[in-house]
């Protein structure tokens, strides 16, 4: 058939189409663009809203799904007219398995078990499922700037949903640094997880009261990143040792962590007016109900993080320092009247042979 009989042939089908005389099927799959190609074509809702159908298939061939056909993921449009398309299953190709070479792991188990996805099996429509995170048309490797889990976007893609906690967040000692390009403040998913994310109360919950502290500690604990920012990486030494990091020990869930006294999403500096560490607000931060009820503003003259190895400690550094002279002469003193006492019983000895 000649290129000119070709298109004449074809325009004859898209006649057919959409006069509705013939199945989709008979025509090749590709065409969907004939119609959703068009900048302009939309639906209008019941409620009036006007929804625009325009595919950008420039931007669906940068994605990692750019071998894919519409139909690959488009499973149930069949024929034309369609209406009530149903929502796409990406769990078609991504499962453990899969023939395609979509990237397969341990990762989907733990959504199905994350609070995101039992809410969509308990039937949460405001739960996300996989395109509601990742996308649809738009889903790039995430090292691409515009990927929505780059590092830079991903506390607005959790954001649309958790809206006051993205902004609380934003202003945070954390949050602030990644808009200043910080490359290794925490965004939502280095505390919570990625598809792992369950609710704080769950005890096996990165950020439940048992482990949050962990989760903290893996960039201010001693091999922390947070050194390189002049930060003090004894925190969670400091806090281990402490009554609260004991008693933490002891599994006692009531006792202060790392986000009682410091929050989670408004962290901010000591020197930040609004920061529940700021000498200001310690009295109300230490004297929360449950904790200090008669804390007084006494309690914000003394320090926290209390290393009795830095002179910085004061009175406890002395205390602390008085201690070791005193056991290391007790032992030097211990050992020479040892050696005294063994050069003595030699004397006897020999003076006995
Ligand atoms: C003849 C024009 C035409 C062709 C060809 C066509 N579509 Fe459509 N498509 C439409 C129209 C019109 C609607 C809106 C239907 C409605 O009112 O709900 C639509 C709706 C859709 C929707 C649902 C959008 C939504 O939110 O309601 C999807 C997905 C879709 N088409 C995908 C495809 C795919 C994939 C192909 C190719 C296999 C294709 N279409 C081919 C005209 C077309
Ligand atoms: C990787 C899977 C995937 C591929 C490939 C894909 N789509 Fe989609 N498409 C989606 C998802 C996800 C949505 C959002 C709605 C949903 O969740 O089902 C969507 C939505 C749409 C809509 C509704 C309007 C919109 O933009 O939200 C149309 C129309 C559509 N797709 C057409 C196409 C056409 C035409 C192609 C081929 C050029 C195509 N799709 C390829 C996953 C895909
Ligand atoms: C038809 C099979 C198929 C469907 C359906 C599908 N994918 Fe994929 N997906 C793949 C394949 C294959 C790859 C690997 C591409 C590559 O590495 O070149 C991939 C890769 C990915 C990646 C990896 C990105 C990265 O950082 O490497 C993500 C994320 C992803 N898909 C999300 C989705 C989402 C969300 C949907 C549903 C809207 C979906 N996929 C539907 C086949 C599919
Ligand atoms: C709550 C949001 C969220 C939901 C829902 C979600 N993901 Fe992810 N996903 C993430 C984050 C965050 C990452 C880590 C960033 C990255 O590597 O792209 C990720 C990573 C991935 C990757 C890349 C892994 C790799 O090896 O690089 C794939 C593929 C993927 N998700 C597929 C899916 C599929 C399939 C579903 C649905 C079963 C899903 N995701 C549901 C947030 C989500
Ligand atoms: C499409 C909307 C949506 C997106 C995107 C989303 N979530 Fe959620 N998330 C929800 C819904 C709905 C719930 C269940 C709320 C409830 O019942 O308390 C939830 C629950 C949670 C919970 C448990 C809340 C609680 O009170 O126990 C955490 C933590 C969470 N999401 C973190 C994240 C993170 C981190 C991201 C980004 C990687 C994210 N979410 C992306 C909708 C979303
Ligand atoms: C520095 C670590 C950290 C970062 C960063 C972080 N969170 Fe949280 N988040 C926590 C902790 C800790 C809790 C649990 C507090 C508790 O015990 O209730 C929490 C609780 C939550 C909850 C449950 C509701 C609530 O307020 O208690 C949601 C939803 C949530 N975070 C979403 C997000 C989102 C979205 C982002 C990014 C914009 C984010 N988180 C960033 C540590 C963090
Ligand atoms: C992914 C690594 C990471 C995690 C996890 C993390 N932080 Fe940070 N944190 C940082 C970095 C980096 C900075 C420095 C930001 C800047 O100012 O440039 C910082 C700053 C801070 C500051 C302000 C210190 C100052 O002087 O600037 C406090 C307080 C803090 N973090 C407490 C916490 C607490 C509490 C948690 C756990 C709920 C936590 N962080 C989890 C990396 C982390
Ligand atoms: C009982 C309350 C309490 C607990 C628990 C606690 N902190 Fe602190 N933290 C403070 C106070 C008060 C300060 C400011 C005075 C000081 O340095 O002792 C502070 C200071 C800091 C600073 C320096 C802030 C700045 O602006 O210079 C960092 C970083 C920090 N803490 C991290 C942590 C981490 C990580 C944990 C958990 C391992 C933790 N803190 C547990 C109360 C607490």
């Amino acid at each position: 058939m000649s290129r000119v009989a070709g298109k004449i042939a074809f325009l004859f089908f898209c006649g057919l189409i959409s006069a509705g005389y013939w199945p989709l099927s008979v025509l090749a799959l590709e065409k969907c663009q004939i119609c959703h190609g068009k900048t302009d074509h939309h639906k209008v809702e019941a409620t009036g809203r006007r929804i625009s159908l325009y595919v950008d298939e420039t931007i669906l061939k940068k994605t990692v799904h750019a071998s894919r056909e519409c139909t690959d993921c488009h499973v149930d449009i069949v024929e034309i007219p369609h209406k009530g398309v149903q929502k796409v299953n990406c769990r078609r190709c991504h499962y453990s398995g899969n023939p395609v070479g979509a990237p397969e792991g341990e990762l989907y188990d733990q959504y199905e078990h994350s609070v995101h996805g039992r809410e969509v099996t308990a039937g949460n429509p405001e739960a996300p499922v996989c395109q509601d995170c990742h996308g649809g048309h738009d889903v790039f490797r995430h090292d691409l700037p515009q990927s929505k889990f780059s590092r830079e976007n991903i506390p607005s893609t959790c954001g649309r949903c958790h809206i006051e906690i993205y902004a609380t967040y934003r202003e945070s000692a954390h949050g602030t640094a990644l808009v200043a390009g910080n490359p290794d403040t925490p965004v939502c998913t280095s505390c919570h997880g990625e598809h792992n994310i369950k609710r704080p109360e769950l005890p096996d919950s990165r950020v439940s009261a048992i482990h949050v502290s962990e989760t903290c500690a893996e960039c201010h604990g001693p091999k922390g990143v947070v050194a390189k920012y002049g930060i003090k990486t004894d925190r969670t030494t400091t806090f281990e040792e402490s009554f609260h990091g004991v008693a933490q020990l002891m599994e006692n869930m009531m006792v202060a962590n790392c986000a009682s006294c410091h929050g989670y999403h408004d962290i901010r500096t000591e020197a930040d007016r609004k920061s529940s560490i700021h000498p200001d607000n310690i009295p109300q931060t230490c004297g929360k109900p449950q904790c200090h009820p008669e804390a007084s503003a006494r309690f914000a003259s003394g320090k926290i993080h209390i290393d009795p190895t830095s002179e910085e400690s004061g009175i406890l550094y002395y205390i602390s320092r008085g201690f070791l002279y005193l056991t290391v002469s007790v032992l030097a003193g211990l050992f020479i009247f040892i050696i005294l006492d063994l050069v003595r019983r030699a004397r006897e000895a020999r003076a006995k042979r």
